[in-house]
């Protein structure tokens, strides 16, 4: 060879700084649309919501993954904040604590107008770009948010919800989550009951993009084929290559291919490796699976920052994504299959969700009388305890007279 031995290192050095510079250049004209962050989990946890403290400024604030120079360095263009409430409020103050978390999304983009823009359909996110700033979106994490109430979705969706989770980590008393498949949870609905399939309808008609990160394989199944419009996992990982529930089996990303659905990555080291360490390259590794058997169409990110305790070395907040692209071009992904990646499969299923959502149709009412809806999951009278505590002492006289009249007529 006419080379030395000692001009090797160098070359790999520059190599590796021009995919670096590549990715950035790439993400100066497509930056990254990311599908699920908890910033706003950490802003209730840690500051009440308050978003005047000081400590909270979203400048200086350096006990998270995300804050305002991170999301510039990292070229995040658009992200899908998340307004998540525990399952333990399920069936209580689930739809409170829910608002509550839109509000303070909101109130984000009204505190730091330079940096976010509230927006809520594609051509929004397009504009964002356009002013280099952060497309800020809403994604409800958990059905348990709508309280089994279409009205609640369809409110939910007037406050700016874009996608929802069917499920978080809790059946509802519509749909399955992924702890039914590892035997953790008792399957209720076998993907979806009747409601579930009007819950899918009515965000078909409105325009929510439907989200099945979180979901149990039949649930993710029974969406996948019910929907009108594609859907996404908007954090959720390869299961062949770490066999963890939370991610998407192979014969599901068979169906994501054929519905033009999408997987965003999710970066948590236990979905990544199936272990307490990970790194970039494993990440790498999963939207490299995804594409091979969904096809780079299929493929997007979704970091999960902010909602997780462990995240893989070389990416470690939400600056790190042009250290994740370099690596993709380093295994050679074509420029088009990275923009793919970054923002313009997202932009087509969001696209594609808002052609099929039609609003002149009339809205699905609620299919079964709310006293009736499984009433045994679901309490009316809102706060904790068994329905029965919470019967009014006329109802119970009522149903005593109902009784005796009864026993009367026999
Ligand atoms: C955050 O801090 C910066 C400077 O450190 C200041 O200019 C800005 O007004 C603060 N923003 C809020 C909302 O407190
Ligand atoms: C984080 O910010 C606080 C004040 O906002 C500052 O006192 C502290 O030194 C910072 N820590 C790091 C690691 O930058
Ligand atoms: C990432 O982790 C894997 C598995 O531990 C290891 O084989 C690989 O060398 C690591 N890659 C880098 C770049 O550190
Ligand atoms: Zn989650």
């Amino acid at each position: 060879m006419w080379t030395g031995w000692w001009l090797w290192p160098l070359v790999a050095v520059c190599t590796a700084d021009q995919f670096r510079d590549n990715a950035v250049r790439l993400m100066q004209s497509t930056p990254v649309i990311d599908g699920h962050n908890d910033l706003p989990w950490q802003l209730l946890k840690n500051f009440n919501n308050q978003l005047q403290d000081p400590r909270a400024n979203l400048t200086s604030l350096n006990s998270t993954h995300t804050n305002i120079p991170k999301l510039k360095a990292g070229f995040v263009g658009a992200q899908f904040w998340s307004a998540y409430t525990p399952c333990d409020t399920q069936n209580k103050d689930s739809v409170k604590r829910t608002l509550e978390q839109i509000d303070v999304i909101q109130r984000m983009c009204q505190l730091y107008p330079e940096t976010f823009l509230c927006v809520t359909d594609s051509a929004g996110i397009q504009q964002a770009f356009q002013e280099g700033k952060v497309a800020s979106l809403v994604g409800v994490e958990g059905g348990h948010s709508i309280d089994s109430s279409l009205g609640v979705l369809r409110a939910l969706y007037h406050l700016g919800m874009r996608y929802l989770t069917l499920t978080h980590s809790c059946n509802t008393p519509w749909a399955d989550n992924w702890l039914v498949d590892t035997g953790e949870d008792e399957a209720q609905s076998q993907g979806l009951s009747s409601f579930g399939q009007s819950v899918v309808k009515e965000m078909n008609r409105l325009g929510v993009i439907i989200d099945l990160a979180h979901v149990s394989v039949a649930t993710m199944e029974a969406a996948l084929q019910l929907s009108k419009a594609p859907v996404i996992f908007s954090h959720s990982s390869a299961y062949s290559l770490c066999h963890h529930r939370r991610n998407v089996p192979d014969h599901v990303l068979q169906l994501v291919k054929q519905t033009g659905s999408l997987v965003m990555v999710n970066f948590y080291n236990d979905y990544v490796s199936c272990k307490a360490e990970a790194n970039l390259s494993q990440v790498a590794d999963h939207l490299d699976y995804i594409k091979k058997v969904a096809g780079a169409g299929a493929v997007g990110f979704g970091g999960d920052y902010d909602g997780v305790s462990r995240l893989p070395s070389g990416l470690e907040d939400v600056s790190k994504y042009p250290d994740l692209v370099a690596e993709l071009l380093r295994r050679q992904w074509t420029e088009e299959e990275v923009r793919g990646a970054l923002a313009e499969n997202l932009l087509r299923v969001f696209k594609a969700v808002e052609q099929a959502s039609d609003h002149k149709q009339a809205p699905g009412e609620e299919p079964i009388p709310l006293g009736q809806l499984e009433a045994s999951c679901r309490t009316k009278y809102g706060y904790s305890g068994t329905p029965s505590l919470h019967l009014q002492p006329g109802a119970l006289l009522a149903s005593l007279v109902t009784l005796l009249l009864s026993l009367c007529l026999l």
